[in-house]
Formats: structure tokens, C-alpha cells, sequence
């Protein structure tokens, strides 16, 4: 898992502006992320797959302001991505790393998830994180992580994942770029 700062979610906001106001974010993870979109958001939602992680970290993120959801994000983003009738920032981060202690790691909810945004018809941003884990990682540091050639080998989906091919679920969109360890497309 990479670190996704403040400056760096100020560079991907300033590209292009009006920046949306409310943040989604999938895999809430101990809450790293949404607390820093707590700082640039008026609203932030998180969503967790994990019971216990969830039962451990909403409680305090919920206290500074945050919506936390437990479930998966195959069922609670397109609650979210019917209800919230304006732009959104999509923070799509639920997908495994081995540096995430008590992560659930299950089948890669990115595509499903980019299917139902593209459903959506506002200026939204989505900013799929850790994407040099799937671009770079799976060449180089396969060779040395047996443990992780072995999931990348029985998840197929996790070696298909690159800007070009997030991008194709939003045709017209302003730009997809990477910038840093984040895919990022504005519609
Ligand atoms: C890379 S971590 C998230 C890190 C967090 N966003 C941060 O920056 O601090 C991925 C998280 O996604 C969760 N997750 C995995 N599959 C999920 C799914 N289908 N729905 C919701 N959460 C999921 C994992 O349990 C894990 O907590």
C-alpha cells in the first residue's frame, strides 16, 4: 500500500475544478484515508468488508465526521452511486495488499465498481489507488513473493488492471492520468 497524502489528494483536486465535494472511499482498511478526506471533503463515506476491522475503526471515524458502512462494496457502492445526486470523488481502494493487517482478501471488486460508475452521469473522479501494485509489482517483485505470484495467479483479474483499461469504462472523460501511485480519470 503506497501512501496517499494530503498533497497528493490536493495535486489529483486541483486538476480540474470545480473538485467535487463529497469522497467515497472502498476498504476503509483502519481509516488512513478517510481521515485524510475528512480534511478536504464535506462528506466522506467509507466502506469496510471486515467485521472486525469495521467494528474497530467506525466507531472513531464516525466521531470526526465520517459515514462508515460495513459490507461489500459490490452492494454498498451502488447504493451510494444511486443516491448521491451530485459529483463525487471515488477513492477505489479495496482490493488486497499484503501490508494490510487484518484485510479481507476475496475476488477484486475494481471492475465491478467501475462498471457502476460509468452508469453515473456527473463529473465524478475516480482515483483507483496502489496501481503500480498491479502494474509493477506483479513484473518485478512477483519473482521474490512466491505467496503473492500464487494469488495474482488464481485471481486473474488482479493481472488486468492498467489506466488504459480503467479509463474505457468512461468514454469522453476529461483526462486519466497517473499521478504517483494513483490511476485517476475526471469525467
Ligand atoms: C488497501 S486496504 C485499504 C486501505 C485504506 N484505504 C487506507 O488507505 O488506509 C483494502 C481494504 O479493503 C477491504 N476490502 C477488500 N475487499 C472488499 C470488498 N469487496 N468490499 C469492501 N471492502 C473490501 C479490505 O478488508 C481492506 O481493509
Amino acid at each position: 500500500m503506497a501512501k496517499f497524502t494530503a498533497a497528493r489528494l490536493q495535486e489529483i483536486l486541483a486538476r480540474h475544478q470545480p473538485a467535487p465535494q463529497t469522497f467515497v472511499e472502498t476498504g476503509t482498511w483502519i481509516g488512513n484515508s478517510t481521515r485524510l478526506a475528512l480534511g478536504a471533503f464535506q462528506k466522506v463515506h467509507t466502506i469496510e468488508l471486515s467485521e472486525a476491522l469495521f467494528k474497530e475503526h467506525s466507531p472513531g471515524l464516525e466521531a470526526k465526521g465520517a459515514i462508515c458502512h460495513h459490507g461489500d462494496t459490490r452492494i454498498e457502492l451502488p447504493k451510494l452511486a444511486e443516491s448521491i445526486a451530485e459529483p463525487v470523488f471515488w477513492f477505489l481502494d479495496a482490493h488486497w495488499t499484503d501490508q494490510c493487517a487484518g484485510a479481507v482478501f476475496g475476488p477484486l471488486p475494481l471492475f465491478d465498481e467501475l462498471q457502476r460508475l460509468s452508469e453515473r452521469t456527473y463529473p465524478d473522479v475516480i482515483c483507483v489507488d496502489d496501481v503500480h501494485s498491479f502494474i509493477s509489482h506483479r513484473a518485478a517483485a512477483l519473482k521474490e513473493r512466491p505467496a503473492r505470484a500464487k494469488l495474482f495467479a488464481e485471481n486473474p483479474d488482479w493481472n488486468r488492471v492498467d489506466l488504459p483499461r480503467i479509463a474505457s469504462y468512461f468514454p469522453g472523460h476529461r483526462e486519466a492520468i497517473i499521478i504517483g501511485d494513483q490511476a485517476v480519470v475526471y469525467r
